[in-house]
C-alpha cells in the first residue's frame, strides 16, 4: 500500500515536472527579414510569430536565442537547442542530422546586386566575388554550381549574416549576393539594392528538432494545422509579407 502510495505520488510529481517544464530553447538566426530580425531589441517577423503561435497553441513555454545559422543544427544536435526555426531549408543532407516538421513556405534563390551596378546575372561568371551566408542553401549552390565548375574565378565570401554581406556589398568589397527570394525582396525594398536574376530551387522551409523526437514534429505539425485551418498563418502572411 505503501508502495503503491509512493509511487502514485511519484509519477504525479513527475508528470507535473513535466507540465511545468522548463522553456524549450528555440533557435535562430535574426538577419533574415522578414522571417527573422531583431527591431526594438525584440525578435519578430514570421518565423518568429509562428513559434510563438505554436508555442500557444500546444500549451509550450520558449525562450529565443539568436546564433549564426551554421551553428543552429550542430547546437540542436548537441542538445543546446529544443528548435530550430531560421527559414531552414529542409535538405536531405540537414535530414540526416535532425527531423524537420510539415513544410511551411517555399522559396528560390535570387542574385542581388548594388542598385547602381551595371551587373546582370552575368555577375556570376568569371572574375568576380559573391556573398553568401555560411552554411545556406545559397553558399552550396554558388559552390557546387559556379566554383567547382570553373565558372565563377573569383571569389565565394562567407559571412555569418546576411546584413553583414549586404554591409560589405555596400561598400563594394563584393559584387553579389546569393540569398533566398523573399529575404532578397524584403533587402531589395529596404536597401540600395536590386535583385537581377532568380535561381529557382523549390525550396521547402521546415521547423527542426532534434532528429527521432516524433513526438516534438507531431505536436508542431497539429499546431500548423491549427493555426492554418484557424486563419492565423494568413494572418501572419498579411502582417509580414503585403
Ligand atoms: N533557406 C536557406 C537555408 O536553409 C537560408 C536560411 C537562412 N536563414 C537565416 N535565418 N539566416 O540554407
Amino acid at each position: 500500500m505503501k508502495r503503491t502510495i509512493l509511487l502514485i505520488s511519484l509519477v504525479i510529481l513527475v508528470l507535473g515536472g513535466m507540465a511545468i517544464g522548463r522553456a524549450l530553447t528555440v533557435g535562430t538566426s535574426a538577419d533574415f527579414p522578414p522571417f527573422e530580425y531583431v527591431e526594438d531589441g525584440e525578435f519578430v517577423g514570421f518565423d518568429m510569430d509562428l513559434i510563438r503561435a505554436i508555442a500557444d497553441v500546444a500549451g509550450l513555454e520558449i525562450e529565443i536565442v539568436d546564433m549564426s545559422f551554421d551553428s543552429l543544427i550542430p547546437a540542436l544536435a548537441a542538445g543546446q537547442l529544443d528548435i530550430v526555426i531560421a527559414g531552414m531549408t529542409i535538405t536531405e543532407d540537414r535530414q540526416r542530422a535532425v527531423s524537420f516538421s510539415d513544410p511551411y513556405w517555399t522559396a528560390d534563390q535570387s542574385v542581388v546586386v548594388r542598385e547602381d551596378s551595371e551587373e546582370n546575372l552575368t555577375v556570376l561568371f568569371g572574375n568576380k566575388r559573391i556573398g553568401v551566408q555560411t552554411g545556406t542553401t545559397g553558399d552550396l549552390w554558388v559552390e557546387e554550381n559556379l566554383l567547382n565548375t570553373g565558372i565563377l574565378t573569383g571569389r565565394l565570401v562567407r559571412y555569418d549574416t546576411f546584413v553583414m554581406a549586404m554591409t560589405d556589398l555596400a561598400n563594394r568589397n563584393i559584387d553579389a549576393i546569393v540569398l533566398d527570394s523573399p529575404v532578397a525582396e524584403r533587402f531589395a525594398a529596404q536597401r540600395p539594392v536590386r535583385i537581377v536574376g532568380i535561381i529557382v530551387t523549390g525550396e521547402n522551409y521546415g521547423i527542426a528538432v532534434r532528429r527521432g523526437n516524433q513526438e516534438l514534429v507531431d505536436t508542431i505539425n497539429e499546431a500548423l494545422r491549427t493555426l492554418e485551418d484557424t486563419g492565423k498563418i494568413g494572418e501572419l502572411v498579411e502582417k509580414h509579407f503585403q
